[in-house]
């Protein structure tokens, strides 16, 4: 690994723990002003203390966030459909010069294993994953699924062990049962979680809890934080979850008491 991309890495996943809390904001890509979005700058500017890295598409960047931040930035470089449409029909809509001007830490889009555009989002993913190694600019692969297909080890080990082939740095996949399997099949290639729909907290702190430990390096979560009735107290929870080994009820008392 090149020493450009190595920096970048280290900046969103910590060198000495491995670990790492990242904060999903790139929803409006497709979802438009998603619940807990509408105000971006409102509800980014409270959490941002407690990410390791935020993913948010360029546009809401240069609307809604200062670049005086210091976080890194995972850059979400795909689009073209809408929740109206097939979500499998993605594009990459970001240039390699504009990530590089944005000063992106990672470049993401998403790939859809067995749905309509599989293989036009596989393309996807090797064309930023070319430009990445290029430029020393790591890439976190999401596992997006269609809504017909079952979130399972097994099919989870597929998509995400396929991107791992194409050459992603990092993958984004969701939380399953025997969840082990799927982060043997990445090798060593960090796995962070998506949290998905939003789902009561102690749930989402019980699969962020099992996701570290069956292997995950950390999550890359955001309905479930910023969706929450108190979203500063869901990020200290996770992160005691993520970087300091609390237990469940640990993190609980953490949003509760936040
Ligand atoms: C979806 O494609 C986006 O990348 C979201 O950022 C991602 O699903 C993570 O957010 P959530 O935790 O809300 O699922």
């Amino acid at each position: 690994m090149n020493w450009g991309m190595k920096n970048r890495l280290s900046r969103i996943i910590s060198p000495k723990t491995g670990r790492c809390v990242m904060l999903a904001v790139d929803h409006g890509y497709f979802q438009g002003p998603t619940t807990g979005l509408k105000d971006l700058a409102k509800t980014v500017s409270p959490l941002l203390d407690f990410a390791d890295a935020l993913m948010i598409t360029r546009g809401a960047l240069r609307n809604w966030i200062a670049p005086e931040m210091d976080k890194p930035i995972i850059l979400r470089v795909s689009g073209g459909q809408s929740i109206l449409k097939e979500l499998s029909n993605e594009i990459i809509t970001t240039s390699i010069s504009d990530c590089i001007r944005i000063n992106a830490s990672s470049i993401t889009c998403s790939v859809y294993i067995g749905s309509e555009f599989e293989k036009q989002t596989i393309g996807n993913l090797s064309k930023i994953v070319n430009e990445g190694e290029n430029y020393g600019i790591p890439v976190l692969a999401v596992t997006a699924v269609g809504k017909e297909i079952a979130r399972d080890a097994r099919y989870l080990s597929l998509a995400s062990r396929m991107c791992v082939e194409l050459g992603a740095h990092m993958i984004k996949t969701y939380y399953c049962e025997n969840f082990k399997k799927v982060v043997q099949a990445c090798g060593n290639v960090p796995v962070v979680i998506a949290g998905g729909k939003k789902i009561e907290e102690k749930k989402a702190l019980e699969m962020a809890y099992h996701a570290i430990k069956d292997g995950a390096a950390g999550v890359d979560m955001g309905r479930n934080i910023f969706q929450s009735d108190n979203p500063v107290g869901m990020i200290k929870a996770v992160r005691a979850i993520v970087h300091n080994k609390a237990s469940v009820n640990e993190a609980f008392r953490i949003y509760k008491h936040t």
